[in-house]
């Protein structure tokens, strides 16, 4: 099962994303065997290591981001990964206009998984103050959580 994390620059979110799912995948449900990554939908910080706030903030809770490298969303990821997740309905909409019919199915939004939050959208933390990116590892550890039980749910149905 290959997953695929996005938002805008892919520095803040989606690599926070990528690395709670990392983590809690391989405490929680090592049998599923994800391989897991994160593109953004703009280019502006291709090639750069995640935000340092959103490094800094992760690591407080046991995340490892310093080794990601921020990447666009390529063609090619739509016939690749199993499940593309948009931070949010910006992003889940540039996703959409790119992908061929054959993936729109798999393009869906990341809280979709916690439906519990009753939230759609993961915020932009880039311009605002320290909360933000806490909000941002308080949604992804949920969502993360939901997701893992999905796929969980997923492979003992197939
Ligand atoms: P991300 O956050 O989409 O969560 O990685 C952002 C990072 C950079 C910018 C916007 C959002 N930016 O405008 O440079």
């Amino acid at each position: 099962m290959k997953i695929l994390f996005v938002c805008l620059g892919n520095i803040c979110r989606s690599p926070t994303a990528e690395a709670v799912t990392r983590t809690l995948a391989a405490r929680e449900a090592p049998e599923l065997a994800l391989e897991l990554d994160s593109a953004g939908t703009a280019a502006y910080h291709a090639g750069s290591p995640p935000d340092a706030r959103t490094v800094a903030a992760a690591a407080r809770r046991g995340y490892e981001l310093s080794r990601l490298r921020a990447r666009v969303v390529r063609p090619e990821d739509f016939d690749l990964f199993d499940l593309i997740l948009a931070m949010d309905q910006e992003n889940l909409a540039a996703l959409r206009r790119r992908a061929p019919v054959s993936a729109q199915a798999r393009v869906r939004l990341f809280l979709e998984f916690a439906p519990e939050l009753e939230r759609r959208e993961v915020p932009d933390p880039y311009y605002g103050g320290p909360n933000g990116f806490e909000e941002v590892l308080d949604l992804a550890e949920a969502a993360a959580r939901g997701l893992l039980a999905y796929l969980r749910r997923s492979a003992r149905a197939a």
